[in-house]
Parts: structure tokens; C-alpha cells; sequence
């Protein structure tokens, strides 16, 4: 096994000295053709006894690691990723039109401090091709919840996004384990004023409760403490299904764009704190941003989050991302002697 990490590092390493998106096209097209099987499979069965949950909203995972949006926006090789070992997957963000997004280039590695800055400006095929794609899947929802993620066109102003986020609800609520609204994303203009509770009242006005319990939402890093803790007030009183905590943080440089990557670690925690302060725990949340180590999985799972997403790890740590994080995550639990994730679940308040 440890030579086939070591393979698999060297690999990921040489896709790393292409331009980043380049890399990342020719990594999807790899798993597209299913390459990845050619690398031995990890058996992470011997995790599932100690880390499988059932997360309202979402359903039952395996352990908590899921795949972050972004990474397979059209849906081209979901499986790909579940062969990779994430016990959830979220596609998108999908528009409702296709988008070609920003020029580029728009994605930049920022190698030593572990982190990305993308401005991709929500580049997707659009709903109709998604709507396709997954029809021809037959996913197993059941074994693996796969979640549709949404966001508002680029030429759409504010004042009618909320009938487009309901036409993509509309859309895709059927065919997914649960959806998320991307009102958090740096790269469209004026996409995160959206983030009022008076959106959120708006969005959720015809929906019935059990639309709303499938319906995740995914906030940003750079919001003020009091208004995010409003917008939790209200996703609770709303029964939305949860929170996604978080998108990438707004910066200006060394490039302009979004931040993910180590450095968000310590601003997304304490989102998952500003929340569990609103909440205590009654809104399920998944934390994602700036996990690199099975270490800050755990962190956030104290923190209260039921489970998590990843999507800069998989760059850095490549196709084994997933077996590496678990066995780190399990030694965290065996250093503090949690026979289960449920007993670190929450434990820092
Ligand atoms: C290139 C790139 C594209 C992304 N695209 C999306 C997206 O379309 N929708 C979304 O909700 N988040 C998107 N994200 C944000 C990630 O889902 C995640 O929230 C963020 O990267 C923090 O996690 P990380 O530190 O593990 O990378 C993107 C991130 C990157 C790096």
C-alpha cells in the first residue's frame, strides 16, 4: 500500500507543475477514463464502525468526508469520486444557463501555504446538461447522498435571483439527496448580498417543510459575526436542512478571487462556533475549508459539524486523500480514546 501512495504522490505531484486549471482538466479526464482504478483501492471499511453517522438532511455516511463543490461542477465522473472513497458528493454549482465564467487565467496554486485562489466565476454547463447528466447516472443515493449545488446567473440582478434559485429547486429537488444555495461565492458581483434572512424567508416562501429539510445553505467567511448569526437565527427557525461552513474567503492578493486552503482553516472554525452559539447544535452543519489533515477534521467535528467537505486536500494530497484523512482522523480519536466520531461530536462546548 505505501508504494502505491508513494506512486499516486509522485503523480499528483507532476499534475501539479501543469498550469493549475490545466491540471485540473487533464485530472478530471483521468478520472473520466477511470484511471484511478489502476491505483490498488484502499479498504476504509475498518473506519465505518467507528465514524459512520446518520446526518439529517443528508443521510447516512459511511464517515464524515465528503467532496466540496466546485471540483466536479457538471457532473462528469461522480462515481470517480465515490471510487476515490468520499462518502458524499456535491456537484455544481450549477446556473440555470451555461456560463463560460471569468477569463482566465483564474486559478492559482499558492504551493507553500497549502492554499488556492480561483475567480472561475461559476464556469458550468448549465441545469438542462446536469438535468442529463445525472438521468443517466442511476446513482445509489442510499449508499452514497449526492447533493446539487445552485447559484445565481451572472447576468441575473439580485431582485429576481430568488426565482431562479426556485426554478433550480424546481429542477432538481427530485434528483438529489439534498441541494445547497451558493449565495457565497466571491467571483460573482453582488452574489453574496444576497445573504439576508429576508432571501432566505423569500426562497423557502412556496417550498414545503420537506423541500426545505433537503435545502443546505453555504455562507462565506467575511460576513459580520452578528449578520451570519441572524442568517443562522432564521435558517433554524426556517427548518432549512443546514449550514455549509464555508465558501472561500474574499482577497485582493496576491491574486483576486477566493481563498481556500490552509489559511482558512482558523476563520472557518470560528463560523462553526458563531453558529453553534445561535443554535446549540439543532442546525446540522457540514464544515469545509481548510482541511489538510485528519487533525482538522476532527477540529471541526468538535466543533459541532456533522460531517465535512474537501476539495484543496484532494489537490495536495491526491487520489488517497480520503485514506490518509481517516487514518489521521483516527488516531486523533484514539489519542483522546473516542471509541466513536459521535462521542467528538460537539465536545468543545
Ligand atoms: C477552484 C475552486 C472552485 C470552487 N467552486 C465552487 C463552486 O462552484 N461552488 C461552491 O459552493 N464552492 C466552490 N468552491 C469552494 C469549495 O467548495 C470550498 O468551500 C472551499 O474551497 C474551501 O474548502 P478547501 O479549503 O477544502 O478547499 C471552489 C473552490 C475552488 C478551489
Amino acid at each position: 500500500m505505501s508504494l502505491s501512495i508513494k506512486i499516486a504522490d509522485l503523480s499528483t505531484a507532476m499534475l501539479r507543475m501543469l498550469p493549475a486549471e490545466m491540471s485540473h482538466r487533464v485530472g478530471m479526464m483521468a478520472l473520466q477514463k477511470g484511471m484511478h482504478q489502476m491505483l490498488p483501492a484502499m479498504n476504509l471499511q475498518r473506519f465505518y464502525r467507528r465514524m459512520s453517522s446518520n446526518v439529517p438532511g443528508l443521510g447516512n455516511l459511511r464517515h464524515p468526508i465528503g467532496l466540496a463543490a466546485g471540483f466536479d461542477k457538471n457532473a462528469e465522473c461522480p462515481q470517480a469520486f465515490v471510487d476515490l472513497g468520499f462518502s458524499f458528493v456535491e456537484v455544481g454549482t450549477v446556473t440555470l444557463s451555461p456560463q463560460i465564467g471569468n477569463p482566465k487565467p483564474r486559478l492559482f496554486r499558492l504551493k507553500e501555504q497549502r492554499a488556492i485562489i480561483n475567480r472561475m466565476g461559476f464556469n458550468n454547463h448549465g441545469s438542462k446538461e446536469l438535468q442529463n447528466r445525472l438521468s443517466d447516472l442511476r446513482w445509489a443515493f442510499d449508499q452514497t447522498p449526492l447533493g446539487v449545488n445552485i447559484g445565481r446567473g451572472k447576468q441575473t440582478a439580485n431582485e429576481f435571483a430568488h426565482q431562479e434559485y426556485r426554478d433550480l429547486l424546481e429542477l432538481f429537488l427530485d434528483k438529489s439527496s439534498y441541494m445547497v444555495i451558493n449565495i457565497s461565492s466571491p467571483n460573482t458581483p453582488n452574489l453574496r448580498e444576497l445573504a439576508t434572512p429576508k432571501f432566505l424567508q423569500l426562497l423557502v416562501s412556496e417550498l414545503s417543510p420537506t423541500q426545505i429539510g433537503k435545502i443546505w445553505l453555504k455562507f462565506d467567511p467575511d460576513l459580520p459575526k452578528k449578520h451570519f448569526q441572524s442568517l443562522v437565527e432564521k435558517a433554524t427557525e426556517l427548518n432549512f436542512g443546514g449550514i455549509i461552513l464555508t465558501n472561500t474567503h474574499r482577497v485582493e492578493q496576491p491574486y483576486q478571487g477566493g481563498l481556500s486552503g490552509h489559511p482558512v482553516t482558523t476563520m472557518s472554525n470560528l463560523f462553526l462556533q458563531w453558529a453553534y452559539e445561535v443554535h446549540s447544535g439543532k442546525l446540522p452543519m457540514v464544515g469545509v475549508g481548510g482541511i489538510l489533515s485528519g487533525r482538522d477534521i476532527f477540529e471541526k467535528i468538535k466543533l459541532g459539524a456533522s460531517c465535512v467537505q474537501v476539495y484543496s486536500a484532494l489537490v495536495y494530497r491526491g487520489p488517497y486523500t480520503v485514506f490518509k484523512l481517516l487514518t489521521e482522523l483516527q488516531e486523533e480519536m484514539d489519542l483522546v480514546g473516542a471509541v466513536h466520531l459521535d462521542e467528538v461530536r460537539g465536545s468543545y462546548y
